[in-house]
């Protein structure tokens, strides 16, 4: 595969020929603008989001990139009309009915994280039965936010913290990084190196707020639909010549 940039060729193997991201977190924003933009119900653009994912994980899975986080639901999207939500819970039934047996084939496990409690029963009866079936597999993690809100993450790791301080189990010395990192949705995974925001938003709504402290951020005009692997490859040739100083000198 080649891809251009500035009149530059970018090809696969120049990325595959430096060490790539293990973990890649994607704000899957602007389905409703390239909707809205075709003159199409809103609704049309979250199905065609739901394409561009697949051609992601697909592509991840082909790079070996160990690690996928996509924020699907956030806390705050049930401030949307019940419509959307509907679409939006309906689409997620349909794509593991449709794609499961494809994600089981490929090594895929689906990990849903969130508050997955509050979703529909149906959703999220068919997002359990996704993380079973995948659940032996382990080329590619995919975390799926859904009813997801880092803030909500955090105060509940903080919850379950203090329990275990009130019960006896740890003494508040032993409160460190580490123990709140092992308490969020996303323990024993590595730290996201790279967040890609399409539509154009430079914000991080809500999304991994513990976990993206050192992320290199990597924001583009496209719309969600659009995303291509050749988008992913130049976040990752980018990424790539970044200089990852953590507060240090440059070595
Ligand atoms: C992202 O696209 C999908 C979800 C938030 C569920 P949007 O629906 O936010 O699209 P825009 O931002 O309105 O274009
Ligand atoms: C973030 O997009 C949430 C998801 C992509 C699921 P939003 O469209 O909800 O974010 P804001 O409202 O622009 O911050
Ligand atoms: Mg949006």
């Amino acid at each position: 595969m080649v891809f251009f940039k500035q009149n530059r060729k970018i090809q696969v193997e120049d990325i595959l020929a430096k060490p790539l991201p293990q973990h890649i977190a994607i704000i899957m924003d602007g389905n409703g603008r390239w909707a809205q933009k075709k003159g199409l119900p809103r609704a049309a653009g979250h199905r065609a989001g739901v394409e561009a994912l697949k051609r992601i994980v697909e592509f991840c899975g082909e790079i070996n990139i160990p690690y996928l986080t996509v924020y699907a639901f956030s806390t705050e999207n049930w401030k949307r009309p019940q419509e959307e939500i509907d679409t939006l819970m309906n689409l997620m039934v349909e794509y593991i009915q449709k794609e499961i047996n494809i994600l089981v084939k490929k090594g895929v496990r689906v990990n849903p994280i969130g508050n997955l409690e509050e979703l529909p029963s149906f959703t999220y009866e068919y997002i359990l039965k996704a993380a079973t079936s995948t659940k032996n597999n382990d080329k590619l993690i995919l975390n799926v936010a859904l009813n997801y809100g880092g803030r909500r993450e955090i105060t509940r790791a903080v919850q379950n913290i203090a329990r275990l301080v009130q019960s006896g189990e740890i003494s508040l010395k032993q409160i460190n990084e580490q123990l709140i990192a092992e308490h969020l949705y996303t323990k024993g995974q590595p730290d996201p190196d790279l967040m890609i925001r399409p539509s154009g938003e430079m914000r991080l709504s809500n999304f991994l707020l513990w976990q993206v402290a050192y992320t290199e951020l990597w924001v583009t005009d496209i719309m969600w639909p659009d995303f291509k692997p050749e988008h992913l490859v130049e976040a990752i040739y980018e990424y790539q010549r970044r200089n990852r100083r953590y507060g240090g000198l440059n070595n």
